[in-house]
């Protein structure tokens, strides 16, 4: 079974994470195919914009843990890094559809799209922290800027879970909607801004994020280094064992 579908009509690329038994969480696999479909997105010019979605119930867990284990992501040019650099330097509108669970880079992923639906049972959290890692794809810069230091603590210091109202007040997403409408919905306003001028998109895409666009790209890097190191050290061995086992960490 492909754990990416691709769909594309009238100018709409529609990846879907298509792992619902294992909550959708991204494997390395996932990761290259998600990478490489935006890679020829960018370069297709009869893809305009790029819809991310999951299913009604889960968009994703996050990194696959066990995977995450057998194949730690150690170089800049791993599948998990292409596909991250790839949303953040995506330069077509990136929407997303979040229903369910959005844990780790569920939620962080979507710091990088234009617009954000999400169903009444979406659920953010990006609880690095527990696992003993840090965070990615530029939350920790992303994150702050958009909530503000306080509460960007309780996301992710504390790692506590946010809902849809805090994330419509916060600005992470733009509407919320029945979890059985948002993929058809998000898929209707991608059509509607496919029929638009693509350069003009593209343009005003390019001036929104200009200004932070480096000092993203490079907290990234600064990132990946600190949660390569993390993923070694005793703290994460112990969550991802505790994971393994169903059972709480111990850290103490
Ligand atoms: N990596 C690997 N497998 C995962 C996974 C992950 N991130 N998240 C869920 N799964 C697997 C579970 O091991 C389980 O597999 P099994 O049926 O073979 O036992 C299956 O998906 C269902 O998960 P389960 O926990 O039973 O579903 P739930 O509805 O009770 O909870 C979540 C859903 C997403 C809240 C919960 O699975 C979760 O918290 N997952 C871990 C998320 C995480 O820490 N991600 C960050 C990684 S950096």
């Amino acid at each position: 079974m492909t754990a990416i579908l691709q769909n594309k009509e009238n100018g709409v690329l529609t990846l879907t994470f298509n792992r619902v038994d294992k909550k959708n969480a991204l494997t390395s696999d996932m990761y290259a195919a998600l990478a490489e479909a935006l890679s020829l997105a960018a370069a297709t010019d009869d893809v305009r914009v790029v819809l991310l979605q999951g299913h009604e119930t889960v968009f994703s867990a996050g990194n696959d843990i066990e995977d995450f284990l057998q194949q730690p992501p150690a170089t800049p040019d791993s599948a998990v890094s292409r596909f991250l650099r790839g949303i953040a330097v995506f330069p077509k509108p990136l929407l997303a559809s979040v229903c369910g669970p959005a844990v780790g880079v569920g939620t962080t992923m979507l710091l990088h799209c234009d617009l954000v639906y999400a169903g009444d049972n979406a659920a953010f959290s990006m609880p690095f922290v527990n696992l003993g890692l840090c965070p990615e794809a530029g939350s920790s810069l992303l994150a702050v800027q958009l909530m503000g230091y306080q509460r960007a603590s309780e996301a992710l210091l504390m790692g506590e879970p946010f809902m849809v109202e805090t994330a419509l007040e916060l600005g992470l997403i733009s509407r919320v909607l029945p979890p059985a409408e948002v993929n058809a919905y998000a898929q209707s306003q991608a059509q509607k801004m496919a029929r638009k001028p693509l350069s003009s998109l593209m343009e005003t895409k390019r001036l929104m994020k200009s200004a932070r666009t480096p000092s993203v790209l490079s907290q990234m890097d600064e990132e990946a280094v600190v949660f390569g190191r993390l993923l070694k050290e005793p703290a994460a061995v112990e969550a991802f064992s505790a994971f393994k086992e169903k059972r709480k960490p111990v850290f103490h």
